[in-house]
């Protein structure tokens, strides 16, 4: 973005009227420095075993947990309107987890077959996957525990072992979502080793250890033994945004093509500072606990729920974001189609 010759604007009130532009809708479009499009949403959906399944996530009004074949007709729609990315995240059943989550690598978890099967139903939309063991494992953590202490080195041998099992399935971007130290790079070069040199990678970068995650583990069902540090150990702290940059530089240098910053709304200062400082694809999630307070507002009648969604995303474009997460994608690009 270009900085502006301030303070040599020239003229002072009444020559200058700031309002002038605000008069009309037409003018007020013309002079928009941002605009929110379909083509800048990624939509996150939770898939389920079974057939014809759609089940609710209590804390996440209007979000339903989607069987394959569901998913696939959801997926379409998306598509339709333009979305040009969505991410899977599966709801693995509780007897297939383990404390190594060793489903995670098994090129016919359900993952693996939701991507297959939407990718034969819909060759032209994007899939991105997960990268991280903790819809897998019996504790909810990303990683492996070793010794009470999430072991970093062993984790990422496992997480390149997901990443290629995913990109063989066909995923189209690969998004370590982990914070595991080195995990881009070894995913990186294992990819090319496998001839997978066009495989994009969107690395969760600047990952908060964030309250706001809750009911997205409650989908999941990945929130219950998580320990006294939750996930501090591995996830950013919030107080934290130079860190951010650290964070950014290292993914970049390993091979990442994009970066994103997570959670969002709480965050768009360190997403200001990433895109000023990188210049590169930069994405936001707006993220579970964001999108139900945004509902639940709305619910209750405190706010207008779909306006504040709306310019909570606009809010993503103006701080930097090309594109954002939101489990409103489908809404908000019916509602951008509609004008
Ligand atoms: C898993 C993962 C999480 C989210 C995306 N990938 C949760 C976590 O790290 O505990 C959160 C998404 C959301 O809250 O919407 N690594």
């Amino acid at each position: 973005m270009s900085r502006p010759a301030w303070p040599l604007v020239p003229a002072p009130f009444p020559q200058a009227r700031l309002r002038r532009t605000r008069m009309q809708r037409w003018s007020r479009d013309l002079v928009a420095e941002t605009a929110l499009k379909p083509a800048d949403l990624i939509w996150p959906i939770f898939v389920i075993e079974g057939n014809g399944m759609r089940q609710p996530v209590k804390t996440m009004p209007g979000v339903d947990r989607l069987s394959i074949d569901v998913a696939i007709d959801e997926v379409a729609k998306a598509a339709e309107l333009g979305i040009p990315l969505v991410a899977l995240f599966p709801v693995v059943p509780a007897e297939r987890k383990t404390a190594d989550g060793r489903e995670a690598v098994d090129p016919e978890n359900l993952v693996c077959r939701a991507v297959r099967a939407i990718k034969r139903a819909l060759p032209e939309i994007g899939i991105m996957c997960d990268v991280a063991l903790d819809p897998f494992t019996t504790h909810g953590h990303d990683g492996l525990l070793i010794d009470g202490r999430i072991a970093n080195d062993e984790t990422v041998a496992v997480l390149v072992k997901q990443a290629l099992v995913q990109v063989e399935a066909g995923c189209d971007v690969t998004a370590p979502s982990d914070m595991m130290d080195g995990r881009i790079g070894t995913i990186r070069r294992a990819l090319d080793a496998a001839n997978h040199p066009d495989a994009l990678i969107l690395s969760y970068a600047a990952k908060y250890a964030s309250a706001f995650y809750g009911p997205f583990r409650d989908a999941l069902g990945s929130g219950g033994e998580l320990g006294k540090h939750g996930k501090a150990t591995y996830q950013m702290d919030p107080a934290n945004s130079d860190e951010a940059l650290r964070e950014v530089a290292a993914d970049l240098a390993e091979g990442a093509d994009m970066v994103m910053v997570k959670p969002g709304m709480p965050y768009l200062d360190v997403l200001r500072r990433v895109k000023d400082a990188f210049a590169v694809p930069t994405f936001a999630y707006q993220v579970s606990g964001e999108y139900a307070m945004l509902k639940a507002a709305g619910q209750a009648g405190y706010l207008d729920g779909d306006r504040a969604m709306l310019e909570s995303l606009a809010g993503f474009k103006r701080a930097g974001a090309d594109g954002v997460l939101t489990y409103a994608a489908v809404d908000i690009a019916k509602r951008l189609k509609a004008g």
